[in-house]
């Protein structure tokens, strides 16, 4: 029996897209992407995952009263799809532990640092790289990690290092960390959960 993956996306969805890449070319394990949900209606990743025929949810967090209120209907509607596995791939919104427990050790998010390096709350998209930027470190990158209720605090599975030039803008770093990273080290790991590779213990990851 395959793994159902269920991805989370908020945006325009280039991760997502390396997962179907990923898929086509029998890179994922045992593990097929059934459904992706959104957290915006207009997300260019619900176009991507209409293109390629899987079927698309929309959970709007803003028709919900508060975090606990759209948690639950998350929590819900991964669990109608049966997922074994859960993708954040540029997912936006922060869910309480009324989801991470009810899949504890089967949510994975991207993240466009090195961890613990800007992260946490207020650290996404193109924030991450400003303030990488700003500090002037010479290396930045990716890392994929497990999700638990603390933001970005999860165990680590995989992370790949990027050069930082003189001359970059948060944009053309964005660019070359997920060129470069993210869309290498996501569906590896994606890949290493299918296959039953990623044994945790501590909030700490062993691959075998
Ligand atoms: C990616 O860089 C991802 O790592 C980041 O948002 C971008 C989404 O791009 N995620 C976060 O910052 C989460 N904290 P995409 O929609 O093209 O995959």
């Amino acid at each position: 029996m395959s793994k159902n993956i269920v991805v989370l996306v908020s945006g325009g969805g280039t991760n997502l897209q390396a997962l179907i890449k990923a898929e086509k070319r029998g890179k994922l394990g045992d593990g097929k992407i059934t459904c992706v949900i959104s957290s915006k209606a207009d997300a260019y990743a619900l176009t991507r995952a209409k293109k390629a025929h899987i079927k698309t949810r929309t959970l709007v967090r803003k028709d919900y009263a508060d975090i606990a209120s759209y948690s639950r209907a998350m929590r819900d509607a991964l669990l109608e799809e049966q997922a074994d596995l859960i993708v954040y791939a540029g997912f936006m919104t922060i869910l309480d532990e009324s989801v991470c427990d009810a899949f504890q050790n089967r949510m994975i998010n991207v993240h466009p640092a090195l961890i613990p390096s800007f992260c946490g709350k207020g650290f996404y998209g193109l924030h991450v790289h400003e303030e990488a930027l700003k500090k002037g470190v010479k290396v930045s990158g990716a890392t994929v990690h497990f999700v638990t209720a603390e933001c970005d605090a999860g165990p680590i599975i995989l992370q790949k290092a990027v050069e930082v030039r003189d001359d970059d803008t948060p944009e053309t770093l964005q660019k070359r960390i997920m060129e470069q990273a993210e869309w290498k080290i996501l569906p590896k790991a994606v890949q290493l959960f299918c296959d039953g590779k990623i044994m945790v213990e501590n909030n700490k990851t062993y691959l075998r």
